[in-house]
């Protein structure tokens, strides 16, 4: 039987690593959709053609270890506006969702887009600064050289644009979950989505 969770929510508010967790947790399968919109904004960023690089996309894409680069979020919000590159895109998150071991998804329109009946949808947050925060700490830890206050721009600037966009905008589901990870250690927050889950799972016998 397939059970599929959607976890959105703006940037860096942890969705990776409570996918992640989650993930691991119940012996799902993840996909961070955000490599995906990634892989299609580096390749434009390289010269190319945003829906001619999202219809090539190829699954090993996804392991290139600059996508993490804010240069690169950048790139992705931008060709995550196009609304030909996101319906090219639909089919490979569509057919990971239904991955019969389940499957954990997260992005910005997960529970809303590619999985509106999802058996258990999370909206993950924190505010601006928390999360510019947290986002500064993992790019520095790898060695990246960048500013507090130039991450804190792009979070806002990226959100803004996600939110704004006709096609797909960042906006929780009518039934998403709300997980507010502000004052919430790591470790808390992956133990309320791993019961949220497991609630739900419970639900579905
Ligand atoms: O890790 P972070 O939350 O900073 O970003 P990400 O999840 O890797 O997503 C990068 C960008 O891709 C976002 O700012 C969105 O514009 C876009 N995206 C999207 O539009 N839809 C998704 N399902 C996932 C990402």
């Amino acid at each position: 039987m397939t059970f599929t969770v959607a976890i959105d929510g703006p940037a860096a508010a942890g969705k990776g690593t409570i996918s992640k967790a989650v993930a691991v947790h119940f012996g799902f399968a993840h996909l961070d959709t955000g490599l995906l919109y990634r892989a299609v904004g580096a390749k434009v960023l390289a010269g190319g053609a945003p829906a001619e690089m999202a219809r090539a996309l190829d699954p090993v894409d996804l392991e290139d270890y600059s996508l993490r680069t804010p240069a690169v979020a950048q790139a992705a919000s931008e060709v995550a506006v196009i609304p030909e590159v996101r319906s090219l895109l639909i089919d490979f998150q569509r057919k990971f969702a239904s991955r019969i071991e389940g499957a954990v998804l997260d992005g910005r329109d997960i529970g809303t887009v590619i999985c509106p009946d999802a058996h258990v949808k999370l909206f993950v947050t924190a505010s601006a600064e928390c999360r510019a925060d947290r986002r500064y700490k993992e790019l520095t830890g790898k060695g990246l050289d960048v500013t507090p206050e130039g991450v804190l721009a792009d979070v806002k600037e990226r959100d803004e644009r996600d939110r704004n966009r006709a096609t797909a905008p960042l906006v929780p589901a009518e039934d998403a979950i709300l997980l507010d990870t502000s004052d919430l250690t790591i470790e808390a927050a992956i133990a309320r989505a791993v019961g949220i889950v497991e609630a739900a799972k419970n639900a579905v016998g």
